[in-house]
């Protein structure tokens, strides 16, 4: 897609006023051409609930192995409210953005303590709930509930860009209200009452038809049309994104230590960045060999090898780590200092509670990559 550095050429074009048969083409199309979902054969609130956020972290081929683990472990609200953090935390790993399974965990107990385990039904109620913001409750008043909301998320705006020729940044809160208006009024006036399955046709049609990389399907299009961008030549040009604020950069450095069959490993800071997960001990900066034999002494380590391991990236939305990393054999660790526990609060792990009970984030997963399986008991 062109990212337009001038969208002066573009005017908004106003779209034809809402009728029953330009919403009801939507969802024709719907009927022949969805896909099947899991979590569409059953689309109770909290399959809902469960299968969009795991939606808002990474593709839906992704998904549905996780969902479908994540409900043989915990195959409801009530199942999920009593789960230990480490079972939740495990499920999730690999998706990253654990704040969002502990939002799922802490909205499950709100549920169970103060709705009687069921799941508020209007989008305005649901976002009560941690986590549940207002695509999230779009999505589940719509599907599990019925209520005619819009769940607006990037497959909406685009759609809406392109079928208004929208000419602003759709990154902007004036967009989302927009195209909130314009597809409310829109499922509102349909014959059928689907507006559940009005969004997950606008999905659908934003990931398979009007999708954003590459060039739109329009020829499948039901709205094709009615679409100012199509006939306008304007389908690439649209949306309209204004660019992002630069990404921060830190740098740091990354260590598998190992000792006596085990390996470090620590909890990060209850809030911020990766709250609360699990890392493998690292110090900001690039540390050079003597600064790592410095390091490794205030945690307590003495090594008996070192040795570099691969430089690593990995890109949050608004920072990017740059890491390098070192593989340390350490043979004495002095866990006290004067009787008390070391500040960096360090722990061993097994190769068993690497597997089944830590789980450590995909930011460090080209070092989780390097472990020495034979060095762990
Ligand atoms: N993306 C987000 N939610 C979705 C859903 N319910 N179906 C398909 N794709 C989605």
């Amino acid at each position: 897609m062109t990212e337009m550095t001038d969208n002066n050429s573009i005017q908004p074009k106003s779209a034809a006023a809402p009728d029953a048969a330009f919403s009801d083409h939507l969802l024709s199309w719907y009927d022949a051409n969805r896909r099947s979902l899991p979590w569409r054969d059953d689309p109770s609130p909290y399959h809902v609930w469960l299968s969009e956020i795991m939606l808002q972290q990474t593709r839906v081929e992704a998904v549905k192995s996780y969902y479908a683990r994540f409900l043989s472990e915990l195959p409801d609200i009530a199942s999920l409210a009593a789960a230990d953090e480490d079972l939740y935390m495990k499920l999730w790993e690999g998706l990253g953005y654990y704040s969002r399974v502990r939002n799922l965990h802490a909205g499950a107990v709100m549920v169970t303590e103060q709705y009687g385990g069921q799941m508020p039904q209007t989008a305005s109620e649901l976002q009560k709930i941690p986590g549940i913001g207002s695509y999230t409750a779009a999505a589940i008043a719509s599907i599990a509930f019925g209520e005619c909301i819009p769940a607006i998320d990037g497959n909406l705006l685009r759609i809406f860009a392109r079928l208004s020729c929208y000419p602003e940044s759709i990154r902007e809160e004036k967009a989302k209200k927009a195209a909130a208006e314009f597809f409310r009024s829109r499922m509102a006036c349909s014959t059928a009452d689907r507006p559940g399955d009005f969004n997950q046709a606008l999905m659908d049609l934003g990931a398979c038809v009007c999708v954003p990389n590459g060039v739109p399907q329009c020829e499948a299009c039901p709205w094709q049309a009615h679409c100012h961008a199509k006939a306008n030549g304007l389908c690439q040009e649209l949306p309209y994104t204004a660019p992002k604020a630069a990404r921060s950069i830190e740098h740091k450095t990354v260590f598998l230590i190992y000792y006596q069959g085990k390996l470090a490993l620590r909890r990060r800071a209850d809030s911020g960045l990766l709250a609360g997960l699990y890392e493998y001990p690292n110090a900001d900066g690039t540390l050079t060999a003597s600064e790592v034999s410095d390091y490794l002494r205030t945690l307590g380590f003495s090594a008996v090898q070192a040795h570099p391991l691969p430089a690593a990236k990995h890109i949050f939305s608004h920072k990017e780590w740059h890491m390098t990393g070192w593989e340390i054999l350490a043979d004495e660790w002095e866990e006290f200092t004067s009787g008390k526990p070391r500040k960096h609060e360090l722990f061993l792990a097994s190769s068993a509670d690497l597997r089944d009970v830590y789980s450590i984030p995909s930011a460090f997963a080209k070092y989780t990559a390097q472990i020495r399986m034979d060095y762990l008991e």
